[in-house]
């Protein structure tokens, strides 16, 4: 496997085991030479099932002994934060599921790291890889839109009992969505409503450094099995819908295919679906939900044929708007984002 990169795994616990391991098959440049876990069963389980040359139960050990060209982490974000300096201290580059730590000194320290070590990492932002989402990002970047005036962010998921691990766990994903579309987050507001137990509803409004405005509405009142996901983006002549990261609908005049003058059209729009052939491999979601591509990008990055994306700035600057929605719902003021430090 001249072209893959020696790739370890730390954590094997339920998340790496539904929805990450599985990619590795696919996707050619990555060799799993090891896995890693506290818990002996359950490493070797992984290294069995997923076809690593060896299962360790001690970081330092496997790092001395498999010799990895790059290290992928998930477990808890203290986990994510030690496992992780100890790669970065060593040259090793890594990836690892969001959050990078639980604080965003944690985060920077992590950046710092990889600076000094002259290395890189990657934080699990899955969202920038599903296919509806990555061909947004494209469109936008081709100008046709104009610059983005607005952005709305809409999720609800399963319970979660406080603002802070639900913005951590579960927000960070759609507030990167919303840096990766929109850009960067100048000042914001946020209001936090908690109506039952387990039941917590955000709403922030910001305002975006290319002089946009957005808004991110979040809650915890939906459910785990059948989440609810919705991106609203304009640009100066028209937007886009995003749905769930699968679906992409372009309403733009300059996407007619034609005038449709007979037909007196009004509205018509582009729509643009990526997977609604849920056959096969592909229904488990690997794929359309962007598992697949951040692994695969990873493992491309160690290889130098990609630039890293999704990196540690990009954790450290999503958890610094966490910290901002979190100041703003304790002070009830808005705060700019680049004052929290
Ligand atoms: N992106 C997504 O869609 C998504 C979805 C669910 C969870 N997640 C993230 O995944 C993570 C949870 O992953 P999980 O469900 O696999 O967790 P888990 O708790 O089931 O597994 C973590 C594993 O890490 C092991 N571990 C802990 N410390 C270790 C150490 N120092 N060295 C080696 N092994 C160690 C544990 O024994 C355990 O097996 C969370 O950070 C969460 O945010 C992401």
């Amino acid at each position: 496997m001249s072209d893959a990169a020696r790739l370890a795994f730390v954590g094997a616990g339920g998340h790496s085991g539904q929805a990450l391991y599985p990619c590795i098959a696919q996707i050619p440049e990555f060799d799993l030479v090891a896995v890693c876990d506290i818990d002996a069963a359950r490493a070797e389980s992984a290294a069995r099932r997923f076809g690593a040359l060896k299962a360790y139960m001690d970081v330092a050990t496997m790092l001395d002994e498999a010799n990895p060209a790059g290290v992928c982490i998930c477990g808890m974000p203290d986990m994510h934060h030690s496992v992780s300096l100890q790669c970065l201290q060593r040259g090793i580059p890594v990836w690892m599921e969001k959050p990078p730590a639980w604080d965003l000194k944690g985060a920077v320290e992590l950046v710092d790291a990889a600076k000094a070590a002259g290395t890189f990492g990657m934080v699990g932002f899955m969202k920038r890889f599903a296919q509806a989402n990555a061909i947004a990002k494209e469109y936008l970047d081709s100008g046709e839109l104009g610059p983005v005036s607005s952005i709305t962010l809409m999720h609800g998921a399963g319970k979660y009992d406080e603002f802070r691990r639900m913005l951590l766990f579960n927000g960070i994903h759609m507030i990167d969505l919303g840096r990766f579309l929109a850009g960067e987050w100048v000042e914001l507001h946020a209001f936090g409503a908690q109506t039952s137990a387990g039941t917590q509803a955000i709403s922030v409004s910001f305002t975006l450094s290319g002089g946009g405005v957005g808004q991110l509405n979040i809650n915890s009142a939906h459910t785990w099995q059948d989440t609810f996901e919705q991106v609203y983006l304009t640009g100066s002549e028209g937007g886009l819908h995003l749905e769930s990261g699968r679906d992409l609908e372009v309403i733009s005049q300059k996407r007619r295919f034609s005038a449709g003058k007979g037909l007196q059209t009004f509205g018509w729009s582009a729509r643009y679906t990526t997977s609604h052939n849920l056959s096969g491999w592909f229904s488990s979601g690997h794929h359309t939900k962007g598992y697949w591509g951040e692994l695969s990008h990873f493992a491309r990055a160690v290889l130098g044929q990609v630039e890293p994306v999704a990196t540690l700035e990009d954790g450290a600057q999503d958890m610094r708007i966490i910290e901002a929605i979190v100041q703003s719902l304790e002070t009830g003021q808005s705060v700019v984002v680049s004052d929290v430090s």
